[in-house]
C-alpha cells in the first residue's frame, strides 16, 4: 500500500497536493512519502518478528540521507556497496555494527575503510576478495568478520539484468568453493568467517526461487555444522518484489510464512537487505507537459524529465504506471495512443511506449510512480542535465531533502587549463 492517492480526481501524496509541490519546487522533482517506506520496513519487521531480523535497508536503492536517517531511526541497519555509500551510512549515524558490505570489486581503500569503522561485516564475492581483506586487515592488526556469498544456482525468473544467483552471473561463490574456503577457514587469521550470504535477484514476484535458494543454504549449514564449523549469521538479500503494473508479488506476511519454519530450523540471527521493497512504491518523479507532438505515425507527450533522471524503462524496458496529478479526463472518447518521452537526444529517452492514457493537453504534470527505487540513486548529469530536486511529505509537512542541482554544480570538479 502506498499514500500515493486521488481525491475528489487531484492526486495527493499523504495529506499534500502534489501539484502544490510541482508548483512550488518546480519539475522534475521526486517526491517520497515517509509513511509509505517506513510501513514498509514495520510491515517485513513485524512479519519475520519471530526470528527478529536485522533489516539492512539496501543503500543503492535511494540513498538520500533523509530517507537513511528515517530508516536508521526506526532501527535499520545499512546494506552498502562502496566507499560513497560507507560515508553517507556514517553520516546519518547508523551504528557500524548494523551494516553490511557487499560488491564483487572492494577496494584496498574501501576496505581499509570498513575495517577502520568496524562494520558489522563485509559479505565476500571471492577467494582472492577474502585474501586481499585478510591481508589489509593483518596491516592493521584487526580481525575482520566477513559473510561469505553463496552463489545458489537459481533461477529468479526476473529481467537478465538484475538476476544474481545464476552460475552465470559474478556474484559470490559456489557451495564447493564455499566448502573448501570454510574447511581452510583457520588458515587466515585476520578474517572470521561469521556468516553465510545470498541474494539471488531483483524484483522476484513469485516466492519459489526465494524458498529454494534458502533451502539450499540451510542445507549446506547443516552439512557444515556436522563438520563441526559455526556460523553465526545467515543474510537471505533482498530482490522483493513490487506491483509496477500487474505483478502480484507476495506480501511480508506471505513470504515470511513460507521461509521462516525454514528459517528456525538453521537458527542463526537473520539479516535481510531490501530495497525495493521499501522505497519502490514510497516514490513519485512529477514531470510537466511541455509539448504534445504529432507526427503520421503517432503522438508523442514530451516531457521536461528524461532518462537522467529515472533510466529504468530505457534499460530495462521498465513499465511505471503514469497518472495525471489532476485525473479529469475520464471519458472513454477522450483516450488516445501516446509515447511519453523525454528531451534527451537517444530514442531511449521514454518513459512510456504506446501508452492509452486519457488525452494529455500541453503544462499537464504526470506523476511516474513507482519510482522511489533505483530512480533518483541511478540518475546522471546526461546532456549536462541538472539532477531533480528531492521532497519528503509526512502527514501535511513537506521537506525539501536536496536541492536541485545548479549549473555551477554542473561544472563543480572540471578544470580548464592552459594549453
Ligand atoms: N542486496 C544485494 C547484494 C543487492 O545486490 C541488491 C540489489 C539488494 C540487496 C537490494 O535488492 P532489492 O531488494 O532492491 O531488489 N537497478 C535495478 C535493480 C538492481 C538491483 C541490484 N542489487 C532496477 O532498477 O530494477
Amino acid at each position: 500500500m502506498h499514500e500515493f492517492k486521488y481525491k475528489r480526481d487531484i492526486l495527493f501524496c499523504e495529506e499534500v497536493k502534489v501539484q502544490d509541490l510541482a508548483i512550488k519546487f518546480a519539475t522534475p522533482l521526486y517526491v517520497y512519502s515517509w509513511n509509505t517506506f517506513i510501513n514498509h520496513y514495520l510491515k517485513l519487521k513485524n512479519a519475520f518478528q519471530e526470528v527478529r531480523p536485522l533489516i539492512c535497508y539496501s543503500v543503492k536503492a535511494n540513498s538520500n540521507l533523509m530517507i537513511l536517517k528515517a530508516l536508521v531511526d526506526k532501527g535499520a541497519g545499512l546494506d552498502i556497496v562502496s566507499g560513497g555509500e560507507l560515508f553517507r551510512a556514517l553520516r546519518v549515524g547508523c551504528p557500524s555494527s548494523k551494516i553490511v558490505y557487499a560488491s564483487v570489486g572492494k577496494t584496498d581503500n574501501e576496505i581499509e575503510e570498513a575495517i577502520k569503522s568496524g562494520i558489522l561485516f563485509f559479505n565476500v564475492e571471492s577467494l582472492p576478495e577474502l585474501q586481499n581483506i585478510n591481508r589489509i586487515a593483518g596491516r592493521m592488526r584487526k580481525v575482520t568478520n566477513v559473510a561469505l556469498r553463496i552463489n545458489p544456482v537459481i533461477e529468479p525468473k526476473t529481467h537478465k539484468f538484475i538476476t544474481t544467483g545464476k552460475l552465470t552471473n559474478k556474484f559470490g561463490v559456489d557451495f564447493k568453493t564455499a566448502a573448501d574456503i570454510l574447511d581452510n577457514g583457520g588458515s587466515l587469521s585476520y578474517v572470521k568467517i561469521k556468516g553465510l550470504h545470498i541474494h539471488i535477484g531483483s524484483q522476484i514476484t513469485i516466492r519459489e526461487p526465494f524458498v529454494a535458494a534458502i533451502k539450499k543454504v540451510v542445507d549446506f549449514i547443516g552439512v557444515i555444522k556436522k563438520k563441526g564449523i559455526g556460523i553465526e549469521y545467515l543474510n537471505i538479500g533482498g530482490g522483493l518484489g513490487i506491483i509496477y503494473h500487474n505483478e502480484t508479488p507476495q506480501t511480508a506476511d506471505e513470504f515470511a510464512k513460507k521461509v521462516l519454519p525454514i528459517l528456525k530450523r538453521c537458527g542463526l540471527k537473520i539479516i535481510m537487505e531490501p530495497g525495493r521493497f521499501i522505497i519502490g512504491s514510497a516514490g513519485i518523479l512529477v514531470v510537466k507537459v511541455l509539448y504534445v507532438k504529432k507526427t503520421r505515425d503517432k503522438k508523442f507527450i514530451i516531457v521536461d524529465g528524461g532518462m537522467n533522471d529515472l533510466i529504468r524503462p530505457a534499460l530495462y524496458d521498465a513499465h511505471h504506471e503514469i497518472l495525471p496529478l489532476e485525473n479529469t479526463g475520464y471519458a472513454r472518447s477522450n483516450r488516445e495512443k501516446v509515447d511519453i518521452v523525454g528531451p534527451i537526444c537517444e530514442s531511449a529517452d521514454f518513459f512510456a511506449k504506446g501508452r492509452v492514457m486519457a488525452k494529455i493537453k500541453e503544462r499537464d504534470y504526470l506523476a511516474i510512480t513507482c519510482s522511489g527505487a533505483y530512480g533518483f540513486s541511478m540518475s546522471s548529469n546526461y546532456n549536462s542535465r541538472r539532477r531533480p530536486a528531492e521532497v519528503m511529505v509526512r502527514g501535511r509537512e513537506v521537506y525539501l531533502i536536496r536541492e536541485r542541482e545548479s549549473y555551477s554544480q554542473l561544472l563543480r570538479n572540471e578544470k580548464i587549463v592552459k594549453l
